[in-house]
């Protein structure tokens, strides 16, 4: 089931010195959104979804049995492991959970219901552009907090994990998508397998993914366990998240907070950005990958530009559009002034 939005936008993307200044231009045409279900949004926005930390069972084996699975593999990053998203849709009416969410998108064929589900159950092709840009661009994990943000299948702190991230949080609005997905993943990742980190280089070719049989797996060991000691798992609004992350003593600063398709609905846009100001170390990084444009929900980076011009808190840096099919951008956000 795949997002297809049509749209001409023009941007002045690459064009001119000032960065912050990069998008200007509206979308001018508005066609074709199907999976977006938004006759709740209203309603659904004022809700909260508590926050809620998730410890990943003792016996991790039994949450990757049956599992179909799937390694993406690109340039040279290592081998990343993921369930095949299909799945999810197959067997919804044999599963069930206690959001309902698995019965309801199967039933409605969406990938996004507004404030019940947030669409982390499909790995997202603007996260596919990011691990491609980290590629090319060798960033360094090495020792850094990481927060993958809106997670949802969680490729982009399973990376940072592989690379030797110090720490790595991942965040999903929905419980589902952590416990039946990112959870799963990163176990998957986990396992010690022969072809991980010191293997990467010997990867095939470009974003190539093989869906044949994971790598042999072996018994819980000392790497399995050290990597998953540098997790943490949380569900919940990015409001509800924030709060429960701001109760720790000290709080997490992330070095490094990487979130992809994230920006497509501007009432979520003040919480992400309290997320953002909040918990970026003062030297951190932000990476967002987004659509030009997201029809059927509104937002997208122009408007997601004016909201961090209008807040003041952060500059933007476009680092890459990729050109082909839709409309997508990677950016970098830091603060404007370095935050004490
Ligand atoms: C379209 S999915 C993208 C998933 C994943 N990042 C990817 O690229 O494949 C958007 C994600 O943003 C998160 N999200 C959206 N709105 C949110 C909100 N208000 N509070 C918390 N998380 C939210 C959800 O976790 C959801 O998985």
């Amino acid at each position: 089931m795949a997002f297809c939005f049509n749209f001409d936008l023009q941007t002045n993307i690459g064009r001119g010195t000032d960065e912050d200044k990069i998008y200007r231009e509206e979308p001018n045409e508005t066609k074709g959104v199907d999976s977006i279900d938004t006759r709740k949004t209203e309603a659904n926005v004022e809700k909260v979804k508590e926050a809620k930390e998730h410890s990943p069972p003792e016996e991790y084996q039994s949450l990757l049995e049956d599992a179909v699975c799937e390694t993406f593999s690109l340039g040279s990053l290592p081998p990343i492991h993921h369930l095949n998203e299909s799945v999810f849709e197959k067997t919804a009416s044999e599963n069930s959970d206690s959001e309902k969410i698995l019965s309801q998108t199967a039933a409605q064929h969406t990938d996004l219901i507004t404030g019940l589900y947030e669409g982390g159950l499909k790995v997202w092709e603007c996260t596919y552009d990011l691990l491609e840009y980290l590629d090319d661009e060798g960033e360094v994990f090495s020792g850094r907090r990481v927060l993958d943000l809106g997670c949802g299948a969680g490729l982009l702190g399973i990376l940072a994990l592989k690379r030797g991230a110090h720490e790595v949080h991942f965040q999903d609005y929905n419980s589902t998508v952590i416990e039946r997905l990112t959870l799963p993943n990163v176990l998957l990742n986990c396992e010690e397998e022969e072809d991980d980190d010191d293997n990467a280089g010997k990867q095939d070719q470009e974003g190539e993914k093989d869906d044949s049989p994971i790598p042999k797996r072996r018994a819980i060991g000392p790497t399995k366990r050290s990597k998953l000691g540098r997790c943490r798992f949380f569900s919940g609004d990015w409001t509800s998240f924030l709060s429960q992350i701001l109760s720790e003593d000290p709080p997490p600063k992330y070095d490094m907070i990487m979130t992809s398709e994230t920006i497509y609905n501007t009432a979520y846009y003040p919480s992400l950005h309290e997320v953002f100001h909040k918990l970026l170390a003062p030297d951190g990084l932000i990476y967002l990958a987004t659509k030009a444009h997201y029809f059927g929900v509104g937002g997208g980076l122009y408007l997601f530009q004016n909201f961090i011009e209008q807040k003041d808190v952060f500059k933007m840096k476009c680092l890459k559009n990729v050109e082909e099919g839709l409309q997508r951008h990677i950016v970098a956000l830091s603060f404007r002034k370095t935050e004490k």
